[in-house]
Order: C-alpha cells, then sequence, then structure tokens
C-alpha cells in the first residue's frame, strides 16, 4: 500500500513550489478560473469561490511552515469580512468560505475573531432553513434567473453542512446539527437517485414544502449527472458521516461513490456530466475529480469492512495520481492553476477546459490527505 502512494510525497513537493511561484506572479486575491492559464479574480466579492485559494494557502502552510503562506491567507479572510459585515448579498455557501478559511485559522492558530466569523457564517446558513421543506434555501431574490430561489436547494450544500457541525459542537447548541441532518435527509429523499446518480437543483414551494420541479442547472439536462454536482454528493455525505455516524448518511455516500467511480472515463477522471454525449470533443471536468477524490479518502476511513476501505483508498490514489500525471501544470509555468481540464459551467459556456480554484483547492486537499496517511504508516 505505502509504495502506491510515495508519489504523493513528490506531487506535494512540485505542488508546494509552483505555489510559491504563482502566488508570488498573481495579481489577484481571489483566484476563480483562468483565461488562458492566467487565474483572473472573482467577480463578486462574496462570491463562493472566495475561500479556495486561502484554503489551499493554509493546507500548504500546515505542511511547510512557509509564513508568507499565512499572511497571504489571512488578508483574504479580513478582506471576506466586508461581505459578512454587509450580510445581504451571503448565502448558502458560507461553508466554503468561512470553514477553509476562518475554521482553518482558528484550529492552527487559536484566534478567536476567526472563530466568530465562522460561528456568524453558520448562523446565517441555520436561518436559510425552511421549516417546511425541510431544506437550507440556496441563493437569493435576483442570483439566479432559471427558478425562483425562494424554494430552491441544490446538491452543492452539502459541503456547507460541516460549519452547521462545528458550529454545534462550539456553542454546545445541537439545533444547528439539527438542521444539519434535517436537510441532510430532505437531500437524501430528493436528490439522491436509486442508482447512485444525484440531481443538481430541486425546486419546492416555499410555503408547502412540496417538490415542485427538478432542473438540470450546471448539468446536461434534469435526469443526468453533472460529475461536480455528484463529487459534492460523495464528498458531503462522507463528512455527514463523520460527524454524526448515522448508517443513512454512510449508505448514500457509498452509492454515489460507487456510482461516481463505475462512470469515470479510461482515465480515471470524470466527463463534466455522465450522461451528456461522449465525443472526442467532450470536456473532463478535473475539479470533480478531485472533490471526489478527497471526499473518497475520508469515506475510506469510514466504510465498514477492509475490502469496501481500500476499494475507496485505491480509487481516489488512483484519480489523483492520475490527475497529478496529466492534468498538472508542474512543466508549464505559463500556466497559474495546478491543474487543467476543470469545466464551470457547461451549458452556459462558462469556464471550459480551464483550471478552476476548487479543483486547485481540493487536489491539493486530497494530496494533504494522502501525506497524513503516510505520515501515520
Ligand atoms: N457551487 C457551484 C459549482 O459547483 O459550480
Amino acid at each position: 500500500m505505502k509504495d502506491n502512494i510515495l508519489w504523493a510525497n513528490k506531487a506535494w513537493t512540485d505542488t508546494f513550489e509552483k505555489v510559491k511561484s504563482t502566488s508570488e506572479e498573481m495579481s489577484v486575491n481571489f483566484p476563480a478560473m483562468t483565461t488562458n492559464g492566467i487565474y483572473s479574480d472573482t467577480d463578486r466579492p462574496w462570491g463562493w469561490v472566495v475561500g479556495f485559494w486561502p484554503g489551499l494557502l493554509w493546507l500548504l502552510y500546515e505542511k511547510e511552515s512557509y509564513s508568507t503562506f499565512k499572511d497571504m491567507a489571512i488578508d483574504r479572510e479580513l478582506i471576506m469580512d466586508g461581505p459578512l459585515d454587509e450580510f445581504v448579498n451571503i448565502h448558502h455557501d458560507v461553508g466554503f468560505m468561512w470553514q477553509l478559511t476562518s475554521i482553518k485559522h482558528y484550529d492552527l492558530l487559536g484566534n478567536e475573531e476567526s472563530k466568530t466569523r465562522a460561528l456568524r457564517a453558520a448562523s446565517h446558513l441555520a436561518s436559510r432553513f425552511n421549516i417546511n421543506g425541510r431544506f437550507l434555501t440556496a441563493w437569493n431574490k435576483n442570483d439566479v434567473n432559471s427558478a425562483d430561489p425562494k424554494g430552491l436547494s441544490i446538491i452543492d450544500s452539502m459541503m456547507n453542512l460541516p460549519i452547521l457541525y462545528w458550529a454545534a459542537e462550539q456553542l454546545d447548541a445541537p439545533r444547528f446539527k439539527l438542521i444539519a441532518m434535517a436537510h441532510a435527509d430532505t437531500v437524501l429523499k430528493e436528490f439522491i437517485r436509486e442508482d447512485g446518480s444525484v440531481r443538481h437543483m430541486v425546486e419546492f414551494d416555499c410555503f408547502s414544502g412540496k417538490v415542485k420541479q427538478y432542473h438540470g442547472g450546471q448539468g446536461y439536462n434534469q435526469d443526468s449527472a453533472w460529475s461536480r454536482g455528484a463529487s459534492w454528493a460523495v464528498h458531503g455525505f462522507a463528512l455527514s458521516y463523520q460527524h454524526t455516524k448515522e448508517d443513512r448518511y454512510l449508505e448514500a455516500a457509498m452509492r454515489t461513490a460507487d456510482f461516481f467511480i463505475e462512470h469515470l472515463a479510461e482515465d480515471s477522471v470524470p466527463y463534466w456530466d455522465f450522461r451528456a454525449p461522449i465525443t472526442p470533443e467532450t470536456p473532463r471536468d478535473t475539479s470533480a475529480g478531485a472533490c471526489a477524490a478527497s471526499g473518497l479518502l475520508v469515506l475510506a476511513e469510514l466504510a465498514p469492512t477492509p475490502e469496501l476501505r481500500e476499494r475507496y483508498f485505491l480509487a481516489a490514489n488512483n484519480i489523483l495520481h492520475n490527475l497529478y500525471k496529466n492534468y498538472g501544470t508542474y512543466n508549464d509555468n505559463t500556466n497559474q492553476g495546478i491543474l487543467v481540464g476543470g469545466t464551470f459551467n457547461y451549458p452556459k459556456g462558462l469556464g471550459i477546459n480551464c483550471s478552476l480554484i476548487y479543483g486547485d483547492y481540493y487536489f491539493v486537499e486530497g494530496l494533504y490527505r494522502l501525506k497524513n496517511k503516510l505520515e501515520s504508516m
């Protein structure tokens, strides 16, 4: 087993060196996606992606003690106080934003202000719970034009639940955990299909709580299987099981993981939608591969039998290794991303075959988890 993952030590060192040089040349605070290899800034200071770059810097700082990365991450966290104080534009993705920044800062350095920021973000997320539909509401008025956001929920929400589990523990306030679990139960019922494929968006009647409509969202259509949505489910249910030990979340994580693994392309990296027609031009989404692989490493610690733990571990290791070998930019110092081959929003023609900051983040998180595994052997 150990020999299979030694590659991750070199990948980690290559990544550290790459990020040292890109962080010096990059002129933006919150890289989102690349055009011709150059990262542009997020288009909205309250956008869901702002936590990933500081989160990536924290992961590297934790193992390398390179203080420039810590300082850069803290600078970004302070800028993020703008949208947190302004409040009206923040949304369901506050877990992505403050989990990877403020909670990490608090965990590593005990900064009390960071803890308060994350508790405020968690309180906002809890307030988005629709009591009749038992789901966390996505977005705000005017954020989306395809459906009425008052009754909309999306699979991405599963990755935001850990900030609620964390707040429940910090404040000894089970209400946060109960909201997270009520939402996870609704996702399990309405988003996860019997075969393990996953819906992106479900629109509920915000008063009765009944399902009104399924939307294709960023996927090919409403019956398809958008691969990043699948990765949010695999990783998110694994984390919900880690925090609650409720078997139904473990079963959901394994069912969605099995679908994901069985539908990977021949190079172990997913196409952007598992049910899109495949032609030689069909793009991959390396961010889906990276996010799922990092989640599979969580699942590999939790699955009930040695065979299943090995299955998920080997799948994760294989995806990450293929991303490193075939999609890494280590020999291309004109590309500021770590991975190419990401797809942001295929139906809208946005961000296709580029680097995406969340793809880079989850790839580094996957390597970080492999490093932890190596260190424990
Ligand atoms: N959370 C939006 C996306 O996955 O693109």
